[in-house]
């Protein structure tokens, strides 16, 4: 039978891993870093925060925490360890095509939640928000399935959306208008392992 005891290289925390300095960070991958934008500290204290608003938010009801992936699986999962009441997770995944003009029918969902919406408290958790153009019209698709309530919370939110219909009501940080990665977000699928959030140098 497999030993499944703890081993050191398993159960080493990570202050066991020197640390690294982010001008040099290897995960880069040659890269240079224009600046780190929010620590990992301060996002572990910001998502923390985040969480016991939550948790304060919805006293009653049936709470389903659907993540819109990519970008918001790293934050997703530590912000509903952080959520202190009964909860579900589901993802969808949104495929969004063609310019600024086309209508709303045109968000297709990629990876439907399998999850039933009716009649819950429904929190969309998005990793950032620039146009809001993705989150206007998901929000269309989602009201359609009859939620109890419907909720956006971003990690990052640039405030330049200007035709929100549905205000986003949890904010991590109010963001600048830089292109960011790590913590789930991405360029071309890199750096969404960073543990903190950066712009990076042209
Ligand atoms: P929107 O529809 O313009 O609000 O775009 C939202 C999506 O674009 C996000 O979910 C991200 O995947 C991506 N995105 C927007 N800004 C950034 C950024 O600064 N870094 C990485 N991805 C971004
Ligand atoms: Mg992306």
């Amino acid at each position: 039978m497999t030993d499944l005891t703890p081993t050191a290289s398993h159960t080493r925390g990570a202050s066991a891993y020197p640390p690294v300095d982010p001008a040099r960070d290897p995960r880069l991958a040659g890269r240079k870093l224009r600046r780190v934008v929010y620590s990992e500290q301060e996002i572990a204290a910001r998502v923390a925060a985040l969480g016991e608003e939550i948790t304060a938010a919805y006293p009653d009801g049936d709470l389903l925490v659907l993540g819109l992936l990519k970008g918001s699986f790293i934050f997703l999962s530590d912000l509903v360890r952080q959520v202190v009441r009964p909860l579900q997770v589901d993802f969808l995944v949104a495929s969004s095509y063609g310019d600024a003009t086309v209508s709303s029918g045109n968000v297709r969902l990629l990876y439907d939640p399998e999850t039933s919406l009716g009649g819950k408290h429904i929190l969309l958790v998005e990793d950032i928000v620039d146009s809001g153009r993705t989150l206007q019209k998901l929000v269309g698709l989602l009201g359609e399935r009859r939620p109890r309530s419907l909720e956006i919370c971003a990690l990052l939110h640039k405030h330049i959306a200007s035709h929100l219909t549905l205000p986003v009501r949890f904010v991590g940080f109010d963001a600048p208008e830089e292109f960011l990665v790590g913590y789930g977000l991405d360029h071309a699928e890199h750096f969404r392992h960073v543990p903190y959030v950066a712009s990076l140098a042209a």
